[in-house]
């Protein structure tokens, strides 16, 4: 695509977007209030807004290369705190994607340069659950699995997180959600994780307040 076929696109989204609504920019200039925090990749393949049929406003999104959440990442916690304090947002989703260049690269070993110590917490992942993955010896199942394993694995990561933990306690959101999209037909796997169970097993080593007791479930 041509750099200046973008702002004619510009151009006429803009005056799409007004012959419905002439009001339209002057309404989504006053604020946001969106239900869903997406953390996907950064892949240019999968498009959050246009894959879930969202509008401007419905979804705050952060990507990175192979949706990772880590602890260290100011990035990824500055939003985790402006999604969970400030826009109470309801839903935080983490959605990997099947054939995940990221996830690809670190399932074998080999120096990726800038890239060793982000895709690191992905051989992670894979030293985890080690035991499953070598079992698989078709080599895109044993892909899809680890892309599937990744996504729980950051779940498990924005559970650990304390502003998602604190809001928990006060209110009972968010809930987390682990979805993979599936790049070869389109649709988003919902992996229906049930965080409650999944917690409950780390609870005694993750729990930041072990004494308070959950006013609903972190899950479903
Ligand atoms: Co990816």
């Amino acid at each position: 695509m041509r750099f200046k076929k973008i702002f004619q696109n510009n151009e006429k989204w803009v005056s799409e977007k007004l012959s419905i609504d002439p009001d339209y920019f002057k309404k989504l200039s006053c604020g946001q209030n969106p239900e869903f925090l997406y953390i996907g990749c950064s892949d240019s393949r999968v498009t959050a807004e246009e894959m879930m049929g969202v509008n401007p406003g419905e979804v705050f999104v952060h990507r990175n290369i192979a949706n990772i959440v880590s602890s260290t990442d100011s990035n990824l916690n500055a939003v985790v705190q402006f999604a969970v304090q400030h826009l109470k947002i309801k839903h935080i989703i983490v959605c990997g994607h099947y054939e995940c260049g990221g996830v690809k690269s670190s399932m074998n070993p080999g120096d990726l340069g800038q890239l060793n110590s982000w895709l690191q917490s992905i051989r992670d992942v894979y030293r985890l659950h080690q035991n499953t993955l070598d079992k698989i010896t078709n080599q895109r199942e044993k892909f899809d699995k680890l892309v599937e394993l990744n996504v729980v694995e950051q779940c498990i990561n924005i559970a650990k997180i304390d502003h998602v933990q604190r809001q928990w306690y006060k209110t009972g959101f968010p809930t987390i959600h682990g979805w993979v999209f599936n790049i070869r037909t389109g649709k988003i796997i919902d992996l229906e994780l049930n965080m409650d169970v999944v917690f409950a097993d780390i609870r005694s080593i993750y729990d930041l307040k072990p004494h308070k007791k959950r006013t609903k479930p972190f899950g479903n």
